[in-house]
């Protein structure tokens, strides 16, 4: 079952929010990668002076090949809009992000943005959250970090490649993946785990998205 279609189609309804001169935050991972494509072709056809902010490397290369003029997130005073995925969703309409590395960079712009846009698959919405939470850590803070997680109930695993290397973000951190099993107060823990010296970043964003796009089967789509 695929639901490239629908994200196709509603990455192109959800460009409707775009205007002339705006700075938009790109986010990372496959949607954000359709959303990217389609906002290229935006771009040229109405001539629009738009300033795309990446939030990593993968949707960077994105969006140079489709032709986005790029600013780094310290060089603008604003973003007019976020266009990103989510790894999970819940019924509160908080979500999980990091699956790809990129939480850090995906928050700075989550937080700053005057719109949030979000569009993710049906598989990912849950009544609460149930996958492991991606959390972004100084290296040197590993096994404090780790101790304070179990201490929120939480398993602990270092993200690593196939062979055992651990993965390092592009900021120079290592990523945990916690499990929290099913996660009834997102915030109250979010705002635990951020208050742990060595944390960078937390995968349950407090900003919620604005607008939420609900990929369906058959190219369709909901809007929340
Ligand atoms: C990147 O770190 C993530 O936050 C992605 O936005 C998230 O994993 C969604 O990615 P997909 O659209 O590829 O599922």
């Amino acid at each position: 079952m695929s639901y490239d279609d629908a994200i196709m189609a509603l990455s192109n309804n959800a460009l409707k929010f775009v205007k002339d001169d705006y700075v938009i935050g790109l986010g990372s991972g496959r949607a954000a990668t359709t959303l990217v494509k389609s906002l290229g072709k935006l771009i040229k056809l109405k001539n629009y002076n738009i300033k795309g902010v990446p939030t990593s490397l993968q949707i960077k290369l994105t969006a140079e090949k489709v032709g986005i003029p790029l600013v780094e997130a310290d060089q603008v005073e604003h973003i007019d809009i976020v266009f990103d995925g989510a790894d999970q969703i819940d019924s509160q309409k908080f979500v999980i992000k990091g699956g790809g590395g990129a939480l850090l960079r995906e928050n700075i712009l989550f937080s700053i943005a005057k719109k949030v846009v979000v569009i993710a698959d049906k598989t990912k919405f849950v009544k609460n959250f149930t996958r492991t939470v991606p959390v972004e850590v100084h290296p040197l803070a590993r096994n404090s970090v780790s101790n304070s997680i179990k201490k929120l109930g939480g398993k602990v695993q270092l993200r690593s490649l196939d062979r055992g290397y651990p993965v390092f973000t592009e900021n120079g951190n290592i990523i945990l993946d916690c499990d929290f099993g099913t996660i009834k107060n997102p915030k109250s823990l979010t705002q635990k785990i951020k208050a742990t010296v060595g944390v960078l970043e937390s995968g349950i964003f407090l900003r919620k998205p604005d607008v939420i796009y609900r990929a369906k089967t058959g190219g369709k789509f909901d809007i929340l």
